[in-house]
């Protein structure tokens, strides 16, 4: 017995400023085509979203990098990323993107009414500032000394040689790691959703009600809840994004964070006009398949907005996946440690069944799993061709 009547099911919304590798299909993309493909055959209503998440920091300093502008970069890679789902078999109803006019508009309505109903809280702060980039910068974009081991290209958010978890301000010397130019400090205002009023309420939501999901899910969200939640701010100083619609926001975009998810409900728009079925009606069953690094923003933030929104339906599930290492490394862009899969496409044309099979023989789903090629080819020539093949002969 079930007591729904429709199934929404959403993928996360990769970033535009790269294509995807198998780790994405593998994590995300694989098991929720699986989902919806086993949902359609039992003849339930299910609708399937995905989409590019075209806004947001890596984004802008791609383009900052490439020399070219934010446009430039996710519509090279918007294109990519559909192409390669397509040709995978990942059978999106809709897969649309963030930068499009009715995501704007959503985007900006909700944060809207959270700001009428005063649910944000507006704060002044110092933040540091590139003056050569003219850009405000955070976390890993921030470079300097690490105030415990003394390695001189330690992260504002992390020290990779001690390990140790850090914020800008403990480095020394901190400079910008896109213009290498020393930093300022810079007076920025931004609007804050007070996280901590919610606490209690996701706290029962979660802990109490939702003790079915995944482990590493439920793992994860004990662990925020137990530290205590805090206000996050929820909007940039940055040109590119959905801008905040008040007047004294110039140069603030919504924090990509805060736009993105709400990307699920855009696409849903531009999918049918009977979009609020799905998102408004108690009968519907919503499901975020994500990767793990996603935990927080799902079943935190995201859930803490549409409360605060009121009138939507709150996910039923997160199902997250771990990672899936290559060759018994994590996958990092940044060394092109990936198996990408525009170039899987060309290299094993017609094949795109066979790493369908083994990415979900060794989907990583209850802890980081490894991809190598010699399993590709056992998996493929002991139980596709030999075993599988036998059988239907
Ligand atoms: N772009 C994010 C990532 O790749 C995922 C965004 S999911 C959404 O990690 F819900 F925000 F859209
Ligand atoms: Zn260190």
């Amino acid at each position: 017995m079930t007591d729904y009547n429709r199934i929404l099911v959403t993928a996360a919304l990769p970033y535009a400023n790269g294509p995807v590798h198998i780790g994405h299909l593998a994590g995300c993309y694989l098991p929720a085509d699986i989902y919806c493909r086993y949902q359609r055959a039992r003849k339930r209503d299910v609708k399937f979203i995905g989409g590019s998440d075209e806004h947001g920091v890596p984004i802008t300093i791609r383009a900052l990098k490439e020399g070219i502008t934010p446009q430039q970069v996710v519509d090279k890679y918007h294109g990519m990323i559909k192409d390669s789902m397509e040709k995978m078999g990942i059978s999106f109803d809709i897969y649309s993107r963030t930068s499009n006019k009715v995501h704007h508009e959503t985007a900006s309505a909700f944060f809207r009414k959270l700001y009428d109903d005063g649910l944000f809280e507006e704060k002044e702060t110092e933040q540091f500032y590139d003056e050569q980039s003219n850009i405000f910068l955070a976390d890993r974009y921030i470079t300097g000394t690490c105030p415990i081991c003394g390695n001189p290209n330690a992260y504002g958010d992390q020290c990779e040689r001690c390990g140790s978890s850090l914020s800008p301000e403990q480095l020394i010397n901190p400079r910008s790691a896109l213009s290498d130019a020393v930093l300022v400090k810079k007076k920025t205002k931004h609007w804050y959703f007070p996280l901590q009023n919610y606490e209690p309420w996701l706290t029962e939501w979660i802990l109490t009600d939702h003790k079915e999901w995944k482990n590493n899910v439920y793992g994860q969200c004990k662990s925020w809840l137990d530290q205590g939640l805090q206000s996050r701010a929820m909007t940039r100083d940055s040109s590119w994004g959905v801008k905040v619609p008040l007047p004294d926001a110039e140069g603030k975009v919504l924090y990509v964070w805060f736009d993105a998810p709400i990307g699920y409900i855009s696409a849903t728009k531009e999918l049918t006009e009977n979009w609020a079925d799905y998102w408004c009606k108690e009968d519907t069953k919503l499901v975020h398949f994500i990767g793990k690094d996603n935990i927080v923003f799902h079943c935190i933030v995201f859930p803490a907005m549409l409360k605060a929104h009121k009138g939507f339906v709150l996910p039923d599930n997160v199902p997250a996946n771990e990672f899936l290492n290559i060759e018994g490394e994590k996958v990092s862009t940044s060394r092109n440690w990936a198996v990408w899969v525009h170039e899987y496409l060309v290299d094993f044309p017609g094949q795109e069944d066979v790493l369908r099979y083994v990415l979900c023989s060794s989907a990583p789903e209850t802890k980081d799993n490894d991809f190598t090629w010699k399993d590709f080819q056992a998996r493929n020539n002991n139980e596709l061709v030999a075993i599988f093949g036998n059988f239907i002969n």
